[in-house]
């Protein structure tokens, strides 16, 4: 063999393994309840997460920017008590049964009514009291990733039917990938999704209001003063929640806009062009400061735009660690919020014998000045 073979194959080997990424498992302490809970560690080229099986929730998100200096993007805390104690941000978490609001929580399935806990005010809010975001899931690692499932008893939170949850994190060259699969033994309503907030300076103080995003829709949903959706599309066009072209966060969230009032900021479901159930973009976010840009692609028909308004700073657990208002972005892909009181929304029923799948995928990369 000569040298310059010799040469190609070595080469091609160390790509083939730093393509491979890593999975490793560390214990990440103990939930109130005594269960052992455990953090997943995904390495990708250009990514690395950590996953914890408390709420299956994504504890940090490490990448680089155009400088190449790696620094976590989304915030949390260092330890498992922060997110214990701090029973209002959902950071990083998997929020179900039902992601979002529900209005009263109160739905009715082939004519017989349902009530969950009201939570937020007189509504219900991502799943209830004990929503899936406080239960201690199963992990598994899998090929670049970790599979984490839950079982949510028939009645738990008074949602009916025995759901089975598996919610799959992988990382792929600077993309962390989420995948949602779900069955029941009853009809039910599920809505189930990602509620981590981008910091995309990597400091976790910096406000993201000077973020640029872009989301594809026409339209979006707004919301009573209970932040229920009133049933309309309205158009963005002519509003400040036209983002169809970048446009910086903090350019138009003080405007004089009644849905922004309602808020305090943006926290409305945009709904997104192209079909339900077929991959396309959700949304991207561009810091100007570090180049790192965001993109979130789908298969579900509508994106949470919710920019960390009633985040006030409080801090949690023997670190004593918080966040203060705007210091994050959430954009949480989702069926609308409230759809089960709304028949023209698409469903969020399913129903015994069916499996619903559905993906995101959140991008890192990076844009030169
Ligand atoms: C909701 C916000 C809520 C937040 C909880 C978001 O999904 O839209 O209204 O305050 O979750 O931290």
């Amino acid at each position: 063999m000569t040298m310059r073979w010799l040469g190609i194959m070595l080469l091609s080997m160390t790509t083939a393994l730093a393509a491979q990424g890593s999975v490793t498992k560390t214990a990440f302490g103990t939930a109130p309840d005594g269960t052992a809970v455990d953090l997943y560690t995904l390495k990708s080229e250009g990514i690395e997460a950590s996953i914890m099986t408390y709420g299956a929730r994504v504890v940090s998100i490490k990448t680089p920017d155009r400088d190449g200096k790696v620094a976590n993007v989304v915030l949390g805390y260092s330890a498992l008590d922060g997110y214990v104690a701090d029973k209002s941000t959902y950071f990083g978490a998997i929020v179900g049964r039902y992601g979002n609001r529900i209005a009263f929580g109160k739905f009715s399935i082939d004519g017989h009514q349902y009530q969950i806990p009201t939570n937020n005010n007189a509504n219900s809010l991502h799943g209830g009291t004990v929503g899936f975001d406080r239960l201690v899931w199963q992990g598994k690692a899998i090929t670049d990733g970790v599979e984490m499932t839950l079982v949510s008893k028939d009645g738990d939170q008074g949602f009916p039917g025995t759901l089975t949850v598996h919610v799959r994190y992988t990382v792929h060259h600077g993309a962390l990938r989420i995948d949602y699969v779900e069955s029941t033994d009853k009809p039910t309503v599920v809505n189930l999704t990602n509620h981590s907030y981008f910091n995309l300076a990597g400091d976790g103080t910096t406000t993201i209001l000077n973020d640029e995003v872009m989301l594809p829709a026409d339209q979006y949903t707004p919301v009573d003063t209970g932040l229920i959706p009133t049933g309309v599309l309205a158009p963005v066009e002519g509003t400040p929640f036209d983002f169809r072209k970048a446009t910086a966060i903090g350019a138009r969230i003080h405007d004089d806009n009644e849905q922004l009032k309602i808020a305090g900021g943006y926290d409305h479901n945009w709904v997104l062009r192209g079909k339900n159930g077929e991959v396309k973009t959700a949304g991207r976010v561009y810091d100007a400061n570090s180049g790192r840009v965001l993109t979130v692609t789908t298969t579900e028909p509508g994106v949470q735009f919710y920019t960390g308004n009633f985040l006030d700073g409080t801090k949690y657990g023997a670190a004593q660690e918080g966040h203060a208002k705007n210091t994050g972005l959430c954009l949480e892909t989702q069926h609308f919020p409230d759809s089960p009181n709304h028949p023209a929304f698409p469903t969020t029923e399913l129903k015994p014998g069916e499996t619903r799948h559905s993906t995101t995928t959140f991008t890192f990369s990076t844009h030169a000045k």
